[in-house]
């Protein structure tokens, strides 16, 4: 949450504040604002709601200035205002700062700067860090960023800049996310690498509480001691090509359609002689001890981490667990050098899911993550990753990084058969075959777009939806709901379709849309029992099949695969008829209201 970027260069930082912000807003869209040392002084200006409001007060103004930081906020502490939105200040005007992350202590720092004598403006908690700042301020700038840091509990991203020192950028990092780019004569921090593509491809990832000093033609790293360190420089090899919306509408629809590609590029070339060729790490022997495997992520990535289970308890015949992050880290899980611990995310730095991580790590369990962003903390800090090659997402409501998510648990599930050496050779080998025809078969179904777009157009002012499915299917169906009720703001609800008649049934009546997932055959005569029963009720239903029995009021079918992989190919429909659902309702798609795309507090 929150968006942060900083400047320091020859050329006027304005410019590229506000377009790094652009790039930023999936990340908090509810109040903006910049800060620019202009004639040796700190000129700030912020407006409530997105970045167009910014630019709107900003006007013809022209703040000149090489030095500066910009902010997008989620409002955590105190509401979306003008007033809340980053910079912040301190009591002497003289230092700025932008912060993401929460400071969980921020109200006992400020009764300490009241008693003496700091007045704070903000209802925010960032506030306190400006003023902590000033209050330990040393003719060594960075032995007040270090006492400061160190008062600190909680998360935070900093970028600060100081009227003293007119020629400087600094930044710090604990838990929230932070990347220091450069060339040579111009040096930038962001919270994520889209803010900076433009400018620069050789990117330093800041780790916890380590200090960067910018200035235009050098960066240099302290610890929080404050001795120098070294640090690796990584080179981004994507461009903002793939960030943009290429005539789309929006992010959304442009990366429902770039699914099969996505999907190609994380599979195909991790395929060799029919088996997955995966760079991990674990022996045969290391395998057998596991006892048991736990999945851990949050909302989507948590629904493609349920078709975990199925696939690993039938190829690994080992108990699987799937685990909400936010539930797993409080819930003392019984976890130890026998676990196996797959955590999945998109963004890689879910505050949730990085604890989930960090506790499992804490009791020995082997952890690999399933991670899209390049060099993020979750991919760092776990013992394994493995990319889903996805590129970058943009639109807040994921649907690439969860097909690819999927993939990934389908390709890593064989691999470990493989080892394994439970199921005949000959059995994986065809459902390598069969996830190879994935691409084409995604493709085959978003043909059907215009189909999915007259069925929204048909279905866009209903009130309340529900999605049914049974094992795999009930998974698509939680899926299909979040995505709905995310964009378009209508009332869904997934149910295991075996549960509706001990409760849920009563809320079925005359006209209700039940959208009802029926891909694997086994289970296909229960379904058509469910779905008689809401008929029979009134109800209309929009059934997903790959069956051609006529079932329902109206179908949409996909391509037959193994039943296992029946998700990456049914969710495909849902996402499409969410995005004409929330289209048709002038919803607000790529940045859905309350959300953002990187969820860094709990
Ligand atoms: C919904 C969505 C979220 C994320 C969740 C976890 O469309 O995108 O539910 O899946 O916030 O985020 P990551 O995968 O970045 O950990």
């Amino acid at each position: 949450m929150c968006g942060i970027i900083g400047y320091i260069g020859s050329k006027q930082a304005l410019n590229i504040l506000i377009s790094g912000l652009s790039k930023l807003e999936y990340r908090g869209y509810d109040s903006a604002g910049i800060g620019i040392i202009t004639n040796h002084k700190i000129k700030i200006i912020k407006n409530k709601g997105e970045l167009t409001n910014l630019i709107n007060k900003l006007g013809d103004q022209k703040i000149t200035g090489n030095l500066g930081i910009g902010h997008t906020r989620w409002a955590t502490h105190g509401a979306p205002s003008s007033l809340n939105a980053h910079p912040h200040i301190s009591q002497n005007g003289k230092i700025a700062i932008i912060h993401n992350g929460i400071i969980e202590n921020y109200l006992s720092l400020k009764k300490e700067l009241e008693s003496k004598g700091y007045k704070f403006k903000t209802e925010t908690d960032s506030e306190v860090i400006a003023n902590l700042l000033e209050y330990y301020q040393h003719s060594n700038f960075l032995i007040s960023i270090q006492k400061t840091v160190k008062r600190l509990k909680g998360s935070f991203a900093l970028g600060i800049i100081n009227e003293n020192y007119p020629d400087t950028l600094y930044a710090v990092r604990n838990e929230s996310p932070l990347i220091v780019g450069t060339t040579s004569n111009e040096q930038f921090i962001a919270s994520d690498i889209p803010a900076i593509i433009n400018w620069t491809k050789e990117i330093y990832y800041l780790d916890n509480l380590e200090i960067a000093v910018l200035t235009k033609n050098q960066i240099k790293f302290y610890n929080i001691k404050l001795q120098e360190i070294q640090k690796y420089l990584s080179k981004i090899t994507w461009d903002n090509e793939e960030a943009a919306k290429h005539g789309y509408k929006h992010f959304m629809i442009k990366e429902i359609f770039e699914q099969r590609k996505a999907i190609a590029n994380t599979i195909n070339p991790r395929i060799k002689n029919n088996m997955p060729l995966l760079d991990i790490n674990i022996t045969k022997q290391e395998l057998n001890n596991v006892n048991k495997i736990y999945v851990i992520a949050c909302g989507t990535s948590y629904y493609a981490g349920l078709n975990a289970k199925p696939l690993m308890e039938q190829l690994l015949n080992i108990t699987t667990e799937v685990d909400l992050a936010s539930e797993f880290r409080y819930r003392q899980p019984l976890i130890d050098n026998n676990s196996l611990v797959i955590i999945i995310s998109q963004s890689g730095e879910t505050a949730d899911t990085l604890a989930a991580l960090r506790l499992a790590k804490e009791k020995n369990a082997k952890t690999i993550a399933i991670v899209n962003v390049v060099g993020s903390t979750i991919a760092r800090e776990a013992d394994q990753t493995i990319y889903t090659w996805a590129g970058p997402e943009i639109a807040v409501a994921s649907t690439k990084a969860y097909t690819t998510q999927l993939a990934i648990i389908y390709l890593l599930t064989i691999k470990l058969a493989n080892l394994k050496g439970k199921v005949k050779k000959k059995e994986l080998i065809n459902l390598v075959k069969t996830l190879q025809l994935i691409p084409d078969q995604v493709n085959e179904i978003l043909t059907q777009n215009e189909k999915i777009r007259a069925l929204a157009n048909e279905f866009y002012k209903e009130q309340d939806i529900y999605f049914i499915g049974r094992n795999i299917d009930y998974y698509t169906a939680l899926e299909g709901a979040l995505k709905l009720k995310e964009i378009s703001y209508i009332h869904a609800e997934a149910y295991a379709a075996g549960e509706l008649k001990h409760g849920t049934i009563a809320l079925i009546e005359e006209g209700t849309l039940v959208v009802s997932l029926c891909t694997n055959k086994e289970l296909y005569p229960k379904m058509i029992n469910n779905i008689k029963e809401i008929t029979a009720r009134g109800a209309k239903t929009l059934v997903i099949t790959n069956n051609k029995d006529e079932v329902g009021d109206y179908h949409i079918f996909i391509p037959p695969t193994n039943p296992y992989f029946n998700s990456i190919l049914s969710v495909i429909p849902l996402q499409l008829f969410a995005y004409h659902m929330a289209n048709n309702r002038n919803c607000n798609i790529d940045k859905p209201k309350n959300l953002a795309k990187s969820v860094t507090v709990e």
